[in-house]
């Protein structure tokens, strides 16, 4: 299992110095993008994106908490994701955005909120390459772990298995040391914020997650 490092919570002011930390142990960077409509909250966009990429080789999971997907896709793939994450819950066509993702040659992953149902995903599966499923109301780091997401990424690991579809099965969070045990054994990917970026020890914190995986 991989660790996607959500930075929604790091130091801005010095980004270069922060992303370096993490550089021998991390893998993929979480973008988390808020537009204040989608969810109560602001974040950064492209400029910013494509800016912290040319430093760095580090994997873009870029999650677009965003009314409008597809009218800034193209500018987060020239950014420089390399999986862009939309939410179900935010387009009326589903299938066209993650043809519009494919078009790009990158991958497409899809989300859903606490409050939507798993089953909601069943049309697009064999179509993704990535479903994240929120273990918290999108908006804000640092909050604590739903349990209602358990059941959710057991019945993605099962449906995978059972039709051989491909897709990651991702968890975005709450998670930590103790809350990754009771979901571990069905993910393929955790994203990973505060437990982290916020620990005054954040190289042990990440080796005590590799531990549980
Ligand atoms: C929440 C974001 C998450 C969040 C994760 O809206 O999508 O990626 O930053 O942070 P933690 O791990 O602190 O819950
Ligand atoms: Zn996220």
């Amino acid at each position: 299992m991989e660790i996607s490092l959500s930075i929604l919570n790091i130091d801005y002011n010095h980004i270069e110095e922060e992303l370096r930390k993490y550089k021998n142990d991390i893998k993929y960077l979480h973008l988390d993008i808020m537009d204040g409509h989608f969810v109560p909250n602001i974040s950064f966009g492209p400029s910013v994106v494509k800016s912290i990429h040319k430093e760095n080789n580090f994997i873009y999971d870029t999650h677009l908490m965003i009314s409008d997907p597809m009218k800034y896709i193209k500018d987060f793939v020239e950014a420089g994701s390399d999986y862009i994450t939309f939410h179900l819950e935010a387009v009326d066509n589903v299938n066209e955005v993650i043809d519009y993702i494919h078009s790009f040659g990158i991958k497409a992953g899809l989300s859903i909120k606490p409050n939507t149902k798993v089953e909601e995903l069943i049309p697009y599966l064999s179509q993704v390459d990535l479903i994240l499923i929120m273990s918290v109301e999108p908006g804000f780091g640092g909050q604590k772990f739903m349990e209602s997401s358990i059941d959710k990424v057991s019945k993605l690991k099962q449906w995978k298995e059972e039709k051989e579809y491909s897709y990651l099965i991702s968890i975005d969070g709450g998670i930590n040391d103790k809350t990754i045990q009771s979901v571990v054994p069905y993910l393929d990917w955790a994203v990973v914020g505060s437990y982290i970026t916020a620990s005054e020890n954040p190289l042990e914190n990440i080796q005590l997650l590799k531990h549980n995986l």
